[in-house]
């Protein structure tokens, strides 16, 4: 009576015992995959390519669940197929090799419906599902999720098993979340290879244009060295004619037995004239077709030097005109080429003297100034002054603003100038003189 009294009691405790016992087996199953999930999540951080995510899944994912297959697609844009990227099972012999690898067109079979759909996929008998496409060998079970983000399919995670009605909802809901955790990590992934082929391609185009800009500089150089080894061939070879011309002409009017007729004279003047004339424009066509002369070494020089060594070249016309030049007495030393910078300081100097303003004494103002890059020089007359509309073009080769007969020259010495200055590294510029009278112009070579 006792006995039997207490047998429901003992059954039910005995139930509750072994529904204890199966809750316990979930609770530690379910505690396993939140482990499996954590693990993986960690490991995901790590990943940096579309590949070492997907290997991430079977890997850090997958093999530690118990699942006897699993592959991962990625889905191909541009195609519009299901490529298999990673896989764990017998699909994966070795390393990160895939045996065999498919390609699923989206919308054919389970796997790629699910890319269809955006929808898992739960078979418990694949026997029973006409769109199942068997790979390496024919399971009953299969469990399709597919990996997406704001409802772009990005992929799919396929996993087979060989019992029927293996997978579970807890399954299900585990490959979901580990579909979901992949996601960003792929996009992310995919956004940075874009990134990284948009640089490359960048950095293609650059390195082409650099190379084309290189061969054209190359090429303008090879003309221009070309050119200018033209002019001073021809400047050179020419001036020996030039010079017979004008010897002879000389000759005949010295020789000339008689009285020669005055408008005869006066023509034998022009020509003589004109043979000198070209004499001087050949000799200042060389002397700009010299100074690409690469054998020249830059030395340091002191500029108050060069300055006085101006001066006394040019003592003859400052007392002629009662010129007063002001320089600053602490002009620095420069590295450069010494004879181009004299020849530089002389041509400016001799501008300044030969176009003063008649009735005026020329007084000449050297400046200077400095800063982090560059040495910066005026040179500032109170002559006849430079119209703003022409200042850029009196460095170009013969330009002359004024008339012959007025003030002499070839036009070829701020040409000079300007190369001698290019040739340093620096700039040079003319503008009006900021009094209002005169000239001023400005050249700054680098520090
Ligand atoms: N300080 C200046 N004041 C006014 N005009 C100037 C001055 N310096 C140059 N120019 C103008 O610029 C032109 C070009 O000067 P550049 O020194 O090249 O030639 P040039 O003095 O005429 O001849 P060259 O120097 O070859 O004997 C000059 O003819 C002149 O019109
Ligand atoms: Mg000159």
């Amino acid at each position: 009576m006792l006995k039997g009294s207490l047998n429901p009691a003992v059954i039910l405790l005995q139930r509750k015992y072994r529904s204890l016992q199966q809750q316990l087996v979930r609770l530690r199953e379910k505690e396993r995959h939140l482990s499996v999930i954590n693990s993986f999540a960690s490991a995901l951080l790590k990943q940096r390519t579309t590949e070492e995510i997907a290997w991430s899944i079977t890997n850090n994912a997958i093999a530690k669940l118990g699942f006897e297959d699993c592959v991962v697609y990625l889905l191909n844009e541009e195609d519009q197929v299901l490529e298999q990227v990673a896989a764990y099972g017998p699909k994966n012999p070795r390393g990160t090799e895939i045996r065999d690898p498919i390609v699923i067109p989206v919308g054919q079979g389970i796997v790629g419906t699910v890319a269809a759909t955006g929808q898992a996929e739960l078979i418990g008998n694949t026997a029973k599902d006409s769109r199942y496409i068997p790979d390496d060998m024919v399971r009953l079970s299969e469990l399709a999720v597919p990996i997406s983000s704001e409802g772009k399919i990005i992929g799919v995670i396929d996993s087979e098993h060989s019992a029927s009605n293996f997978f579970n909802e807890e399954h299900l809901h585990l490959l979901e979340t580990i579909a979901a955790l992949a996601a960003t990590s792929f996009l992310q992934a995919q956004t940075q290879k874009k990134l990284r082929r948009y640089r490359e391609a960048l950095e293609r185009q650059v390195a082409q244009k650099t190379i084309n800009l290189q061969e054209m500089v190359n090429k303008l150089q090879s003309s221009n060295e070309d050119l200018e080894a033209f002019a001073y061939a021809a400047s050179h070879d020419l001036r020996e004619p030039i010079r017979t011309i004008a010897s002879f002409l000389h000759l005949i009017k010295r020789r000339s037995t008689g009285p020669i007729p005055d408008e005869t004279e006066e023509y034998l003047d022009y020509a003589i004239d004109g043979a000198h004339r070209m004499n001087q424009l050949l000799s200042g066509l060389q002397a700009y077709a010299t100074l690409n002369d690469n054998q020249l070494e830059k030395s340091p020089i002191e500029l108050n030097h060069v300055v006085q060594a101006c001066l006394k070249d040019l003592s003859y016309s400052i007392k002629k005109h009662n010129v007063r030049i002001d320089y600053p007495e602490a002009l620095p030393i420069v590295q450069g080429y010494p004879t181009l910078l004299h020849q530089l300081l002389q041509n400016l100097l001799a501008n300044a003297i030969k176009f003063h303003r008649p009735g005026i004494t020329p007084h000449i103002q050297i400046s200077y100034c400095e800063d982090n890059e560059w040495h910066h020089f005026a040179i500032e007359d109170n002559g006849i002054g430079i119209d703003p509309e022409f200042a850029n073009r009196i460095f170009d080769l013969y330009t002359r603003l004024n008339n012959r007969k007025e003030y002499g020259g070839t036009g070829l010495g701020l040409s000079i100038c300007k190369k001698i200055v290019s040739k340093h590294g620096g700039k040079i510029t003319a503008a009006p003189a900021p009094s209002g009278q005169g000239a001023r112009i400005s050249f700054c070579l680098p520090r």
